[in-house]
């Protein structure tokens, strides 16, 4: 190789030695390599004095060309570098650790919405024990111990006779004790049935209760709260809601709700009717079992399963998914 191919070789190669340099000793080795007293640009330079007077003129410039290079290659990474070091403690370039951010559960973020919008009505939130008492599930509600009524709910009891409340209907037969009408109460808890647990069942599942008592309350203020509060929930502008004569033991009369999405794809469940919720006017031995008089007062309650509501709103098919754990199918829901 001739001394200019040397040259363009220590130009090409010097400067991207120390373009490369991301360290104080890779610079100083660099340096050593090139620039130092055995290094490559003192061996050309050495090469470039031994040559005949005729090609040192020739060589000359592309030798000083050489040198300015190199030079402003190694001047460019000396700096670089001690812009990093002065850097270092603070260095916001860097990525942080990574963090993965958590979530609130799809039922979680559902329950406070309900008692957001319920307390926008001026409802006051009630809370009820998960271990309750008979009279409370059941007597104070008008299901008595013979009632066939009890048949539909299959209970889990605990051998000191307490029971695993099934609905949240047992917080009306605490609360009314201590309140006087006018009052607007809203109840979101856990309950528990003794099921077989499939696509639409759970045996742990969540409930929303509420329940309005006051003079001249009538099914329509049941039929707005209703409309009100599923239209806020759902967040869709083709919710239709249909009342059925039903039965239950603590209203009287007694509506089971359907809703239907009239959007929804037509394969979807979701756009034929499904049964959402049970409401009603409080039965009179109801309220009288809780201390009001129901010759001056009545009142609406209904319930319903959160859940359900959730797979609404969400297109969930099975209610599984819940109380599964699998972490990939809840951070879908992440907010
Ligand atoms: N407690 C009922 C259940 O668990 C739901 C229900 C129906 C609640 C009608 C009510 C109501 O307040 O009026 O199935």
């Amino acid at each position: 190789m001739g001394l200019r191919e040397d040259l363009a070789a220590l130009t090409d190669e010097g400067t991207a030695a120390f373009a490369a340099a991301t360290t104080q000793d890779a610079l100083e080795t660099a340096r050593i390599a090139f620039l130092g007293t055995n290094g490559r640009e003192k061996d050309l330079t050495k090469a470039f004095g031994a040559l005949p007077g005729p090609e040192k003129r020739e060589f000359g410039p592309l030798l000083n060309q050489a040198k300015t290079a190199v030079k402003e290659a190694f001047d460019a990474a000396k700096a670089r570098l001690a812009d990093v070091e002065a850097d270092a403690p603070i260095d916001l370039t860097l990525p942080g650790p990574a963090r993965r951010q958590g979530s609130l559960h799809p039922v979680s973020q559902v329950s406070r919405e309900v008692e957001e919008v319920f307390t926008s009505m001026g409802y006051e939130i009630a809370d009820g024990p998960h271990i309750e008492l008979d009279e409370f599930n059941f007597s104070r509600l008008n299901i008595p111990a013979d009632h066939p009524a009890r048949d539909h709910q299959d209970t889990f009891w605990l051998s000191t006779g307490k029971l695993l409340r099934t609905h949240t209907s047992a917080v009306q037969s605490r609360v009314y004790p201590k309140v006087q009408p006018p009052f607007r109460k809203v109840v979101v808890g856990k309950v528990f049935r003794y099921e077989a647990v499939d696509a639409t069942h759970d045996n742990t599942f969540t409930q929303v209760e509420g329940f309005v008592v006051d003079t001249d309350i009538t099914v329509a203020h049941l039929v707005g709260t209703i409309r009100t509060m599923l239209t806020a929930l759902l967040k869709r502008d083709d919710v239709e809601v249909r009342l059925r004569p039903s039965f239950f033991p603590f209203v009287e009369p007694g509506f089971e709700v359907d809703v239907r999405l009239t959007k929804a794809d037509p394969a979807s469940r979701f756009s034929r009717w499904v049964e959402l919720m049970g409401c009603g006017m409080i039965h009179p031995e109801v309220l009288t079992a809780g201390g009001i008089d129901p010759t001056r007062f009545q009142g609406f309650a209904f319930g319903l399963g959160m859940e359900r509501l959730v797979m609404l709103r969400h297109g969930i098919t099975d209610i599984r998914v819940f109380h599964g754990a699998d972490l990939r199918s809840l951070r879908q829901f992440g907010n």
